[in-house]
């Protein structure tokens, strides 16, 4: 094992350690994450392993391999390996969880106003193909985290079956209060499905005291695991009710009553019905444990305090420049800071801080307000969060 490593060296050996382009400022990892050279070596290492010998590998292999990757996996999110499953994303865990509850006519599905424009699509969907409704409470700005879970519980009515929302919303990087929210929906019967596409490896969690129904994650985000790497957490009275998204191998033993494919397909009906979905590369599930390995190599607590710090600093400066406060308290975000911005066109925005200052970061908009969402990761230094404000001076138009 080797040894632990000066967090602050992690933004100084960036060029070493992640490979990202150079020549951008890049304080977008809340997209799609960044992923460190070594843990993409450790996928391409199972790659070259699966290619020696594709049958043995996927065959026979596979299905020990992923259930000690999601051991790892299991450690890291204070769950039981047996309630995960791999998916390759949030949206496909959103998606399955969406599909497979039992909606009928006149339920409803409660949800935020801040939610993710593609897993809004598919609760709309499946509650439209079931001829339940899709219903969003507003959680306004600037952000009040003590009566949030309040507001969205005070709008559920006696046909409300399920809460989803996000753990750290998407365009305004807010961390909902999702413990209280899963609490208080349970003792009034509620289902609750969250979407932590953002919380692994931003915010500590433990998924089995947070109580939810249903957890949506990535790993491919704030865990830095190569992308293609989600997973879906449920509790285990859920399991025997999600429908995978593709029929595959493991709905044999089911119809059919096979069992002859367990060493890929698995034992549990969590691992039969999701994990094999036809011939894929499972490469970047099993890089997984790699990443957990690199931040805990790296003293990732501090890396995500100082990154905190960052977030909260560029923040106040823009405020200064812009004259317009926070949409929240600083325990309200993380390593992602959704800053206020007077009202601008937010892709030309976008593209002006891409093409003309080679910085890449979202401009987002929610409620009719824009916001610079300015994320925070190891490689970032204050030299990046310096050159923001130098652009944000330029581009946007002067005060008084
Ligand atoms: C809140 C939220 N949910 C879901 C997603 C989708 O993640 P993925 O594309 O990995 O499925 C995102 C992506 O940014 C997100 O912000």
């Amino acid at each position: 094992m080797t040894s632990a490593v000066d967090p602050r060296s992690i933004a100084r050996d960036r060029a070493e350690l992640w490979p990202l382009d150079r020549g951008v400022i890049f304080l977008n990892h809340g997209s799609f994450g960044a992923c460190p050279a070594e843990v993409l070596e450790a996928q391409h290492a199972w790659q070259r392993e699966m290619e020696r010998n594709p049958v043995e590998f996927l065959g026979r292999r596979s299905g020990a391999l992923l259930r000690d990757a999601r051991e790892r996996l299991a450690a890291f999110v204070g769950a039981r390996a047996e309630d995960l499953v791999f998916m390759s994303n949030a949206t496909s865990a959103v998606n399955t969880v969406a599909r497979s509850l039992a909606l009928g006519p006149g339920d409803e599905v409660l949800t935020t106003d801040q939610e993710y424009g593609a897993c809004d699509a598919a609760w709309e969907h499946a509650c439209r193909a079931r001829g339940a409704t899709y219903r969003r409470a507003r959680i306004p700005l600037p952000f009040a985290a003590a009566e949030a879970a309040g507001r969205l519980l005070a709008a559920a009515t006696p046909r409300t079956r399920a809460i989803y929302l996000s753990h750290i919303t998407s365009t305004t990087g807010l961390i909902l209060p999702v413990g209280e929210v899963c609490r208080r929906a349970r003792e009034l019967g509620i289902l609750t499905v969250v979407d932590g596409a953002h919380a692994p490896g931003h915010v500590p969690l433990d998924l089995d005291a947070l109580g939810s129904d249903f957890y949506a994650g990535n790993c491919h985000k704030w865990m830095c695991a190569p992308k293609g790497a989600g997973f879906l957490h449920a509790r285990p009275e859920h399991h025997a009710e999600l429908e995978a998204l593709v029929v595959s191998w493991g709905y044999c033993a089911e119809v059919e009553g096979h069992s002859g494919f367990d060493a890929y397909t698995g034992s549990t009906v969590l691992e039969r019905r999701h994990q094999w979905q036809g011939t894929r590369d499972v490469s970047a599930f099993l890089a997984v444990p790699a990443a957990i390995e690199f931040q805990r190599r790296h003293g990732w607590e501090e890396v995500r305090r100082r990154c905190h710090a960052l977030a909260a600093e560029t923040r106040d400066r823009v405020g200064a420049l812009t004259g317009l406060g926070p949409i929240c308290a600083d325990g309200d975000f993380g390593q992602m800071a959704a800053i206020a911005l007077p009202p601008c066109d937010p892709e030309a925005l976008r593209a002006a801080l891409f093409e003309r200052f080679r910085i890449e970061v979202p401009v987002t908009s929610h409620d009719g307000r824009q916001f610079v969402r300015a994320a925070f990761q190891g490689y970032n230094t204050r030299a990046d969060a310096d050159a923001l404000l130098a652009a944000l001076a330029a581009l946007l138009p002067q005060r008084g």
